[in-house]
């Protein structure tokens, strides 16, 4: 087969976007929209795509280092042909077999599509074919004038006639040409208007070279929406969104509520999992088979075994959760979080830079940061690992089995062994031996009457506040009158 090359045009300043990030930098589900374009020429058979630049080059051409991608950097923007020109000058595209031209800002074309275009130029053995879409509404879209199959022209908004402006049929930007048009769209001259170089002149120049040139109308025009500000980027988002729910719920996902789902592109999830409403899955997440993310949930770059579990409104980033595994609801894993077979984390949990061994449980109100804790052991609630002394980071590490009481602070860095005790309230800072019980608290002393000597001297004020304390001490009085 013919070599593919793809050129994708990404020069544009994208001023509507307001912002210091350039347009095509944007994230759309998780990636930039020029990735979605990137990916998609190369699932189409381009093996090293073309990425023009321009405005804010250097920060373009950085930004998706993963990808074997060219550059060809366009010096001022003089216009979509221009940009193509500078490719294809660079690249040398006139020996390409088929040549894909398409926009970074138009992140919604999907395979089927552009292999159906792709087909129809081999079909028509060369010449140009551009995608086409029927608008309801064609405004600011160049128009495609036909005459039965043949096109004749794309007239620009700006240039067409009142007749023109009601043609329906518009240009996606999007074409499939072949090595020709590296030597055409040399002959292509500045418009006479605004002396920008139209990449839409090629059509003429294609023609008069009596060459083909037709346009394949795509069947959902949904796909040919361009992203030039956030308004169009929340509507791009809202279309991938859908279709990436729809790709989970056919491959045995439920979704309680599609609409209400925010899934990142890339993100793997296992078959009879169930997805809680307002769940946001995103980066490289990884879920497994019959796992359950809770309602609000965030997950980003997390890695859940078959049938882990996240109760609602918990915030994990980075976490590894072992097959059985649960945490919250309000459960809060921070990066290199990792909870072994069965562990369970509940409410108000923070876990940081820790393993947690097989069937340990902290079940409430608890800060876990750089530890190591074994197997079955029962962390308490309130319990805080006290890993920094203002300068540094110090690590904490629990044996199989111990038992930590509650509100106990474990000032690292330490040691508690195996099958060891921590006392409830204490503030353990130096290592616990295997199989000891620390205690590090006050003793309690209990001092006889003295809250009923108290409630006694403020005893005007009980009546209107506290009847019920007020009858106790009288009839205790009764029994055992209170000394003076
Ligand atoms: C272009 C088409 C129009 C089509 C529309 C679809 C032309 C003359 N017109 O119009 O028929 O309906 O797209 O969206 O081609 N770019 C560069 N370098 C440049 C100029 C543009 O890289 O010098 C890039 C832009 O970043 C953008 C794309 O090319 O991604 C399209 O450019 P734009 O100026 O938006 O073209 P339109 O006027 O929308
Ligand atoms: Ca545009």
């Amino acid at each position: 087969m013919a070599t593919l090359e793809a050129v994708i045009l990404a020069a544009g300043q994208g001023t509507r976007m307001q912002s210091s990030l350039p347009k095509v930098l944007h994230p759309l589900c998780g990636k930039p929209m020029l990735e979605h374009v990137v990916g998609l020429s190369i699932r189409l058979g381009a093996t090293s795509p073309i990425v023009v630049t321009g405005h804010q080059a250097e920060l373009v051409e950085g930004a998706l280092p993963d990808w074997p991608l060219r550059y060809a950097r366009q010096p001022e923007l003089l216009g979509t042909a221009h940009a193509f020109l500078v490719a294809a000058r660079r690249y040398q595209l006139g020996s390409a077999g088929q040549i894909l031209l398409m926009y970074g800002d138009t992140p919604l074309l999907t395979e089927w599509t552009l292999n159906a275009l792709l087909a129809a130029h081999r079909r028509q053995g060369g010449g140009l074919v551009l995608l086409s879409a029927e608008l309801a509404d064609p405004h600011g879209y160049g128009r495609v004038v036909r005459s039965g199959q043949e096109v004749l022209a794309v007239v620009e908004e700006k240039d067409a006639s009142p007749e023109q402006r009601q043609l329906r049929e518009v240009n996606s930007g999007v074409y499939a040409m072949d090595g020709r048009a590296a030597a055409l769209a040399e002959k292509i001259p500045p418009s006479p208007v605004s002396g920008e170089y139209y990449l839409t002149e090629l059509i003429a120049q294609y023609r008069s070279a009596g060459l083909p040139v037709s346009a394949l109308a795509v069947s959902d025009p949904e796909e040919i929406m361009g992203a030039n500000d956030r308004a169009q980027l929340a509507t791009a988002a809202r279309v991938m969104r859908r279709r990436i729910n729809r790709r989970h719920l056919l491959a045995g996902v439920t979704l309680i509520d599609p609409e209400a789902t925010y899934i990142d592109d890339g993100v793997q999830i296992g078959r009879d999992s169930l997805i809680g409403p307002g769940a946001l899955l995103l980066g490289r997440t990884e879920i497994g088979e019959g796992c359950q993310i809770g309602a609000y949930s965030q997950l980003k770059d997390c890695y859940l075994a078959d049938r882990a579990a996240v109760a609602s409104h918990s915030n994990l980033e980075g976490a590894t959760l072992a097959e059985g595994a649960s945490a919250g609801p309000f459960a809060r894993l921070r990066p290199g979080s990792q909870l072994d077979q069965g562990v369970q984390v509940g409410n108000f949990v923070e876990v940081k830079n820790a393993r947690l061994g097989q069937g340990t449980k902290a079940g409430h109100l608890a800060y876990l940061g750089d530890a190591q804790i074994g197997r079955e052991v029962n962390i308490g609630a309130g319990t805080i690992f006290a890993n920094f002394n203002g300068l540094k980071k110090s690590e904490t590490r629990v044996g199989d089995g111990a038992f930590i009481g509650s509100n106990a602070v474990l000032i690292a860095p330490l040691l508690v062994g195996r099958g060891a005790m921590v006392a409830a309230g204490s503030t353990i800072y130096q290592d616990v031996p295997e199989g000891s019980l620390a205690i590090a608290r006050q003793r309690q002393q209990n001092l006889a009457d003295r809250a009923r000597k108290f409630w006694s001297a403020h005893r005007g004020e009980l009546a209107a506040k506290h009847p019920v304390l007020l009858a106790w001490l009288e009839h205790t009085e009764k029994e055992v009158p209170l000394e003076r």
